[in-house]
């Protein structure tokens, strides 16, 4: 296993202990969830009763297969936790997601619980937010008009491809991935892009965040 693995599966492993008998609990999505919906699914094989929410179809898979049972909002309007990944994380716990590409059905999920943990390997803490560029989920009608009022704000943008196809969200939108210079006020900037029409959601998540578990060469750190 690769060392960064290690790490995603020490923090996956931590976070499930977070799950406790009879909670409902917001399935994140990335690769570090892998790990923990494995570790979950273990303890559901032992007895632990919950159910989830997955935050993407490929959540939704990986649970099927370690078992995890699953809900959905037509249920449950509460959870009591969530656990998700990041792909950056600033000292304030202000959050840049969206590279899988699941971030509109993520923040549905992490701001709809009691307490959001984050899980992250220690290359996702970063100073300020923008080195990673910011994705936003815009609406495919229309997409070119709503990059260029996008990239007003001051950024580069790329409209995201997989496997030399435009990639489609689990919403069946575009993501256009943003690269500003520097994310000084993410609160405002998220305010200016949601203004725009087409502009469906960013990745940049404030004011949510609970915990933050951080893999680390030598072992998890939780950050409060
Ligand atoms: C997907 C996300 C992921 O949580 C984020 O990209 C982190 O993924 P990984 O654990 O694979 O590094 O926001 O939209």
């Amino acid at each position: 296993m690769e060392h960064v693995d290690r790490k995603k599966q020490a923090v996956g492993e931590k976070a499930a202990e977070y799950i406790q008998d009879g909670m409902l609990v917001g399935l994140g999505s990335g690769t570090t969830m892998y790990y923990m919906l494995q570790a979950l699914g273990d303890r559901v094989k032992k007895g632990l009763h919950i159910r989830g929410v997955p935050s993407s179809v490929k959540t939704e898979k990986w649970a099927n297969e370690f078992g995890i049972p699953l809900t959905d909002f037509s249920e449950v309007d509460q959870l009591d936790i969530a656990i998700d990944g990041a792909d950056e994380i600033d000292p304030a716990f202000n959050l840049i997601k969206g590279g899988g590409g699941s971030l509109l059905r993520e923040k549905i999920v992490d701001m709809a619980a009691d307490r959001f943990i984050v899980v992250a390997d220690d290359r996702k803490q970063v100073d300020r937010l923008g080195a990673f560029p910011l994705p936003i989920e815009v609406v495919q009608f229309g997409w070119q008009l709503t990059k260029k009022n996008i990239e007003a704000l001051g950024c580069s943008t790329v409209l995201r491809e997989e496997d030399g196809q435009v990639f489609i969200t689990n919403n069946d939108n575009y993501i256009l991935d943003c690269q500003f210079e520097a994310i000084h006020e993410p609160k405002k900037l998220h305010e200016q892009l949601k203004q725009l029409l087409g502009v469906v959601e960013t990745g940049l998540f404030f004011d949510i965040v609970d915990d933050v578990l951080i893999g680390r060469d030598d072992g998890v750190e939780v950050l409060k």
